[in-house]
């Protein structure tokens, strides 16, 4: 075994919210952010917050920031010099632009296949387009396997089909698609693929070149960072779609014909700081995708143990329904979601959280899934999401909190 550049404990210091003992354990819904990344983002503050445009230092400056923040997410992602980069107030406002914009290319009777297993984020943004006359498909979850299968969307595909919206990993079951197949067979059928990266973003390098979609998004602030939300598109599928910004600005302007008004400076401030965690993990100077992709080997490392025991605990514990993979699976993140046969998901969650643990309950806005898998998306499920910095004492004490509760 090959030791890793870095230790939990070390990363943990790197945190100061995790100094407190709290047990963030719903990283699923944001994660907790590094002392770089706060610097970053409060040193901009301190010395350039001014607006871009000018000739002066600061404005200067402002703009680089900015060129260089995009620039980095295009290396985070690996886009090489295949696509180009948009960022925005969240990854659902991002798929409003993109699914508007396709709106305005669709003629009534176009189709657009949207998985059921999306965040509702990669589907009302795509359901809206409705009120035109396009056709939106639902994918349908398979209720045994949890899964959209590959051979239900090739059914689904046919000539009118312009875009399919699918999650790269469902932020309830943790389970992980193959975006690679399903992308061959979308574009194959002369569609475009819409992946949405947010719930794997946080555990494992992405590689949009490998994954071959056509557009890619995440949110930073589940991965370590501030909120902004990043969308990756190649050349060819951005080419035909307008961007919404102020009409004088040209069309082959990018990405500012994307990014309406202003994006949040401070938050690109943050994002390049997280090049300085991200060294830190891979244990050497930040070098690029390479530095991305043995950072995140170390996450994926460290992520293994707790993920492990928590999983073998809610195997093992009666009464408890893990909603996701039945064995512990290298094919899905450290989400896992759960039911239990008499208490409901929101007195777990509360119960839970006496105890200085942070977990939450509900539908976590995958209502489809939910009710393709006959849950009651109110209650839904008690969801527990880790991450690198997780412990296994965090595992143990939540552990104990269920046995004495259930
Ligand atoms: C899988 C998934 N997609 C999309 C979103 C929406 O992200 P944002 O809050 O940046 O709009 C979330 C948020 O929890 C999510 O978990």
């Amino acid at each position: 075994m090959t030791s890793l550049p870095v230790d939990r404990a070390q990363v943990r210091t790197c945190f100061p919210s995790l100094a407190s003992g709290f047990g963030y354990l719903d990283n699923a819904g944001g994660s907790q952010i590094p002392d770089v990344v706060i610097d970053a983002m409060a040193d901009y503050c301190r010395t350039s917050y001014v607006q871009t445009g000018g000739s002066y230092p600061a404005s200067v400056a402002t703009k680089c920031l900015l060129d260089e923040t995009h620039a980095f997410v295009a290396e985070f992602l690996n886009a090489g010099s295949t696509g180009g980069v948009i960022l925005g107030a969240s990854s659902t406002a991002l798929v409003h632009l993109l699914a508007n914009a396709f709106g305005e290319t669709l003629r009534p009777g176009d189709e657009i296949i949207v998985a059921d297993s999306n965040h509702e984020g990669n589907a009302t943004p795509w359901y809206r387009l409705e009120r035109f006359g396009i056709k939106v498909i639902p994918w349908p979850v398979d209720s045994k396997s949890m899964i959209c299968e590959l051979g239900a969307l090739e059914r689904l595909l046919g000539a009118r089909t312009r875009v399919v919206a699918f999650p790269h990993v469902s932020n309830l079951t943790g389970i992980i698609a193959d975006v690679r197949a399903i992308s061959e067979v979308v574009r194959a059928a002369g569609a475009i693929a819409v992946c949405d990266g947010v719930a794997f973003a946080p555990h494992r390098a992405i590689d949009v070149q490998a994954l071959g979609c056509d557009f890619y998004f995440y949110s930073t602030y589940k991965v370590y960072g501030p909120h902004l939300g990043a969308m990756y598109g190649r050349h060819e599928a951005w080419a035909p779609l307008t961007g919404p910004n102020h009409v004088f600005i040209a069309q082959d302007s990018f990405p500012s014909k994307w990014e309406l008004g202003s994006i949040p400076y401070e938050g690109c401030a943050g994002l390049l700081g997280l090049r300085t965690y991200l060294a830190f993990l891979a244990g050497e100077s930040y070098a690029g995708n390479a530095t991305v992709q043995r950072a995140f080997a170390t996450m994926a490392d460290l992520e293994h143990a707790p993920h492990e025991r928590m999983y073998t605990y809610l195997a093992g514990k009666r009464g408890i329904r893990i909603i996701g993979p039945k064995t512990l699976s290298p094919d899905a993140v450290g989400t896992l979601s759960f039911r239990h046969a008499t208490k409901s998901s929101a007195e777990i969650a509360h119960a839970v959280n006496r105890q200085e643990l942070g977990i939450k309950h509900g539908n976590f806005y995958s209502v489809r899934l939910l009710c393709a898998l006959g849950i009651d998306p109110d209650d839904g499920v008690a969801r527990v999401s880790l991450v690198h910095y997780n412990t296994l004492e965090e595992i143990d004490r939540l552990a104990g909190v269920l046995d004495d509760f259930l």
